[in-house]
């Protein structure tokens, strides 16, 4: 698969969690260890969808950055930029919007999801999937590796592509999802998705007694104490399949299965252990870059102006076919 242009974006609509490092983070920067062309981005004008204060969004989007530079995306190897800094991908929004029909949008399950959450309706985030897609196809991107719930939006830019090449001629690149089936979706601390709207998360970078208070409120099946456990049905093993080895995760399974002395209460404490090594060499990478916000704009800035250039030669091109 070397040498395919691989994007993926992620919003800073709130601290990032397990599920997000999981879902997207880890496949992106496993991505770009293969050698394979990619491009992320902080998605701060899909934030905007849900209307932060200016300073949250302006600091949110930074700490996004600095805590996915953290989990290892390598500014050497991806260009790293934050969506704003290349407003060209507003201009092909407009013109994929024109080609949307309002059906493709009112099929969309996230937005009938956020609703029903209690998110305001408004133009930005019903019309979000067509600034998604044209954040993907102005990079000309292949494969967007992205969580399950966002499979949706990947069919509504590959829908638009095909409408805009049969419409003005082959110019854009038809992307994939690349979905991690192990993985597609982390559940949270009552077992639903996880996700930062369900207040059900485990923070990325989550600290002192409150983080291992999340632990161990995980929701489980109440099987008493000596009663052997079902691991097959229980967040804290799927949780605890992500960080550990085959043989810790076997073990964990054994006692489930075998020890009457094990409760729900040892799993949780062997989770949050897991959890904190796990995590341990990025925390200490995170508090380098938050020591050093220079580098960070720095690096996002060296990948904006990369990341222009690639949306300058599609805009020429799209400009030119649409009539512009
Ligand atoms: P949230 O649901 O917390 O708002 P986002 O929608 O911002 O998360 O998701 C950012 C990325 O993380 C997306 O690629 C999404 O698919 C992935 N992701 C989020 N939550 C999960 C989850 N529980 N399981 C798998 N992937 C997830
Ligand atoms: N919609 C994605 C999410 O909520 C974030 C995103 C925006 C994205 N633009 C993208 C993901 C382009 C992949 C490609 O998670």
């Amino acid at each position: 698969m070397a040498g395919k242009r691989i994007l993926s974006g992620i919003q800073p609509s709130g601290t990032l969690h397990i599920g997000n490092y999981f879902g997207m983070m880890r496949q992106a920067i496993a991505l770009q260890n293969r050698g394979d062309d990619c491009y992320y981005f902080i998605a701060n004008y899909h934030a905007m969808t849900s209307m932060p204060e200016p300073e949250a969004l302006r600091e949110r989007s930074f700490g996004v950055a600095v805590d996915f530079l953290a989990a290892g995306l390598d500014p050497e190897k991806s260009v790293f930029f934050r969506q704003s800094d290349v407003p060209e991908v507003l201009e092909l929004t407009w013109i994929l919007s024109c080609l949307c029909p309002m059906g493709l949008l009112e099929r969309c399950h996230s937005y009938k999801d956020k609703l029903a959450h209690g998110m305001e309706a408004n133009h930005g985030l019903f019309a979000y999937p067509a600034l998604m897609a044209a954040d993907i196809l102005l990079y000309n991107s292949h494969l967007v590796p992205v969580g399950k719930d966002q499979k949706q939006h990947l069919e509504v830019t590959r829908d638009l592509a095909i409408r805009f090449n049969n419409h003005f001629g082959e110019i854009l690149t038809i992307p994939d999802a690349y979905i991690h089936e192990d993985v597609a979706v982390i559940p949270g601390l009552d077992g639903q998705k996880m996700s930062k709207s369900y207040n059900n998360t485990i923070e990325l970078y989550g600290e002192g007694k409150a983080i291992r208070k999340k632990f161990m409120s995980i929701v489980t099946d109440s099987t008493p104490m000596g009663e052997p456990m079902d691991p097959d049905r229980c967040s804290i093993v799927a949780l605890y399949k992500l960080m550990a080895s085959e043989e810790e995760l076997e073990e964990l399974r054994k006692n489930y299965r075998e020890n009457p002395e094990f409760g729900y209460g040892h799993a949780k404490q062997k989770l949050y252990e897991k959890y904190l090594e796990y995590f341990a060499p990025m925390r200490e990478r995170r508090a380098k870059l938050l020591a050093n916000p220079q580098l960070v704009e720095d690096i996002l800035q060296d990948g904006a102006r990369r990341a222009r250039l690639v949306a300058r030669a599609t805009m020429e091109k799209v400009r030119n076919a649409v009539g512009l």
